[in-house]
């Protein structure tokens, strides 16, 4: 099954993305978490990405396309997967279609700003695993430390508020688009399109999920 969530920043995409690849045994293929981790190593595309990630624009399509083509070559994404944070840009995703890459469906997440800003506002992450936790919604065990490994969660540099505003402006400018894009595409009978609410809790918006992608 390959899987396509879309959504604006903080809607719970990655949230979601961890219950769904448990559930179906695939892959989350999150563009956002691959560029965390190269910036935590060093790498040149770490240094290239930090700043504009830092400010909440877009990395370019370059960068993004090549890193994802990369990472579905590899052996655990022949049984499908599911892309979190991608495709986020027309070309992004005509660069998938013109790869004959065939998407069974996209889930659109939606929530509302106020309720996105609240979101993200108290998202505490464990950068080397990428769970996520919310101070009130989802708090860890021990205040600020991952559940599993003790070692200290972070706020991301890009959940400060004035960025928050950016990335969902962002957001509308860029990736906004894909929703009339997707449902084009279903319109077509190339997959299938769902949009979902997404102000409910963690469990119920599984579940209406669930739903639907055990009837696809
Ligand atoms: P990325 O990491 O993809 O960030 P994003 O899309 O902005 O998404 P988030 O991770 O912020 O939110 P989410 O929807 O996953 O929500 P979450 O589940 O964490 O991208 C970061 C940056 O990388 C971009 O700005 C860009 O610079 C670059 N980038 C990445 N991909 C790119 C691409 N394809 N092209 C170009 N540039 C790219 O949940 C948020 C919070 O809400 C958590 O605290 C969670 O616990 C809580 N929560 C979740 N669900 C619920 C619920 N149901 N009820 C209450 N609280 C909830």
């Amino acid at each position: 099954m390959r899987i396509i969530l879309l959504g604006a920043p903080g809607v719970g995409k990655g949230t979601q993305a961890k219950f769904i690849c448990n559930r179906f045994s695939i892959p989350q293929i999150s563009t956002g978490d691959m560029l965390r981790e190269s910036v935590r190593d060093g790498s040149n595309l770490g240094k290239k990405v930090k700043t504009v990630m830092d400010t909440g624009a877009l990395v370019t399509d370059e960068i993004i396309i090549d890193l994802v083509k990369e990472r579905i070559k590899k052996d655990d994404c022949k049984k499908g997967y599911l892309f979190d944070g991608f495709p986020r840009t027309i070309p992004q995703a005509e660069a998938l279609a013109q790869q004959n890459i065939q998407i069974d469906s996209v889930i659109e997440i939606r929530v509302e700003e106020a309720e996105i800003i609240s979101r993200l506002a108290g998202r505490r992450v464990h950068l080397s695993s990428g769970r996520v936790y919310h101070m009130i919604n989802n708090p860890p065990k021990q205040k600020n430390q991952d559940d599993l490994t003790g070692e200290p969660l972070i706020q991301r540099e890009d959940d400060k508020e004035d960025t928050i505003k950016q990335r969902l402006k962002v957001y509308r400018n860029q990736t906004e688009p894909l929703v009339d894009f997707y449902q084009e595409k279903q319109k077509e009978g190339v997959l299938s399109y769902q949009s979902v609410d997404g102000d409910k809790t963690y469990d119920n918006l599984f579940k209406e999920i669930l739903i639907y992608l055990e009837k696809l």
